[in-house]
């Protein structure tokens, strides 16, 4: 057995460099499969360089661009990468580091070091790269650009010097690349499985030790320090949202503006989203429990009905189903325990015709995951954002297929900016119930968020290490207590 690519020691998970020759296979698949791709076509991608803090020379703890760490497998900054398209031959740049750095940075692995770490076939400097490229005799080089449809920015494209004396395409390349990071490889699946269930025990740990009185960044510090203390997770996937109280209704709470510094009360609801992040791979989980360990009556009846929702969800997905279908299904289940518990009245659908579901849910229902917390390949080519209330916000719509990961992630939220204006609004007025909602005005909200694997006949939860059931949070929360 090659020893692994990467792994922090202890019991951190061995990642083994075939994870990354089998991507570059799959992707090389998908392009020779292409026939806009030109014969003699070398693709070229950049990876990620050091980020400074400012004009300070204080560098930011790196972390790879997430298309070169699935084609490669190379954590360090200023690589570049190249591949035959024709050959599969695999080249990787790396930058010259100067003799007096090593002082500060230690001793670094030579070229043939690298080589044997990451399974390549030649190791050269970036410095050498326009002319070990030229040898390579490319008809075209294939370089990354393209638009991430959640952030809208554009991908970094590759370029050096003397790119020009090359012939480029930079449009065959991202949409396949794309499409190949949607379907998981068994070895991305078991590096997602570790870093779900690490997630997974954080979130456990997190709900045995808050207690109200406590600030809500003491358990985001709970959950990092578990997720990188027992799993080696250096980063976490995104900015822990933590949110108690009132803040449970702020979808994205934890931003530097509301830093997760509230004071977590007795009564109190918490929606906590936090996911660890092990070697570019993300989990995405949300956990929703009562702050002092026992569920009231409202927080009980909210949380069930979006438990319902999201098993109802996880139960109907299967390949061939369209995930549009399956945010509208989870508007209506919640839609209808709302109506049954008296907060609404009237008949679903009617009010699914007027996307009530959206005031409650004004989120889509979940997105892909993978080596981002919101994977690319939401949106090709032919598939297109519906422009209606809530399900405009869904990072994809497309038809779900065996490999795919994606979060389910319903939720009910009591929130003034949409809230008031639904109570006045002529066609979901009929709906709502003002006396039983004015109730909630200082609920919060409830999220309940899994990440899952879309199998050959149904689909497999890989966060269904934390408790959902009520009693089973009691229980666990008691642990602690
Ligand atoms: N759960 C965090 C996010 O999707 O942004």
């Amino acid at each position: 057995m090659p020893p692994p690519i990467y792994s922090l020691g202890g019991k951190t998970f061995p990642v083994p460099a075939k994870l990354h020759s089998d991507n570059r296979g799959r992707l090389l698949n998908r392009l020779r499969g292409n026939k806009d791709v030109p014969s003699g076509a070398v693709i070229l991608l950049e990876g990620g360089k050091e980020i400074n803090q400012y004009c300070t020379d204080i560098e930011l703890v790196f972390r790879q661009e997430s298309f070169f760490m699935w084609t490669f497998g190379v954590e360090l900054s200023g690589f570049f990468g190249a591949i035959s398209v024709e050959t599969g031959k695999t080249v990787l740049f790396a930058p010259k580091i100067p003799e007096a750095y090593i002082v500060y940075v230690g001793k670094l692995m030579s070229n043939e070091d690298l080589k044997e770490r990451y399974a390549v076939d030649e190791v050269h400097f970036v410095e050498e790269m326009a002319e070990v490229l030229r040898a390579m005799q490319p008809s075209t080089l294939l370089t990354l650009k393209g638009v991430n449809t959640d952030s809208g920015l554009t991908s970094h494209e590759a370029t050096f010097d003397s790119i020009d004396k090359f012939t480029v395409d930079n449009s065959i390349l991202h949409p396949e690349i794309s499409e190949c990071r949607v379907f998981k490889s068994p070895g991305e699946l078991e590096i997602l499985r570790y870093v779900c269930q690490v997630s997974c025990e954080a979130h456990k740990e997190v709900m045995r030790k808050v207690r109200p009185g406590m600030q809500e960044y003491q358990l985001e510090s709970t959950f990092k320090h578990h997720v990188y203390y027992h799993g080696g997770c250096r980063h976490v996937a995104y900015t822990c949202i933590c949110a108690s109280g009132i803040n449970a209704s702020v979808l994205d709470y934890g931003h530097a503006g509301a830093p997760n510094n509230r004071q977590i009360l007795d009564g109190d609801i918490c929606s906590f989203d936090m996911g660890g992040e092990y070697y570019c791979y993300a989990s995405d989980i949300t956990c929703a429990f009562p702050a002092n360990g026992k569920f009231t009556a409202d927080q009980r009846m909210i949380y069930e009905a979006v438990l319902k929702a999201n098993r109802v969800v996880f139960k109907t997905m299967k390949p061939g189903v369209l995930w549009p279908d399956m945010h509208r299904l989870a508007e209506r289940v919640l839609l209808e325990e709302l109506t049954r518990h008296g907060l609404l009245k009237g008949d679903v659908d009617e009010m699914m015709k007027v996307y009530l579901g959206a005031v409650f849910m004004p989120h889509g229902l979940g997105h892909f995951m993978g080596c981002d917390t919101h994977d690319v390949g939401g949106y090709p080519k032919g598939v297109d954002r519906i422009q209606r209330p809530g399900i405009k916000n869904l990072r994809t719509a497309r038809v779900l297929q065996a490999g795919m990961v994606i979060t389910v992630e319903p939720g009910c939220y009591f929130i003034a900016e949409t809230l008031e204006p639904a109570l006045k609004n002529p066609d979901m007025m009929p709906f709502l119930c003002p006396d039983v909602l004015e109730r909630f005005k200082n609920f919060g909200g409830v999220r309940i968020e899994d990440d899952v694997l879309v199998t050959q006949d149904g689909a497999e939860n890989l966060s269904s290490g934390v408790p959902r059931e009520i009693d089973e949070i009691e229980a666990l929360m008691a642990e602690g207590r």
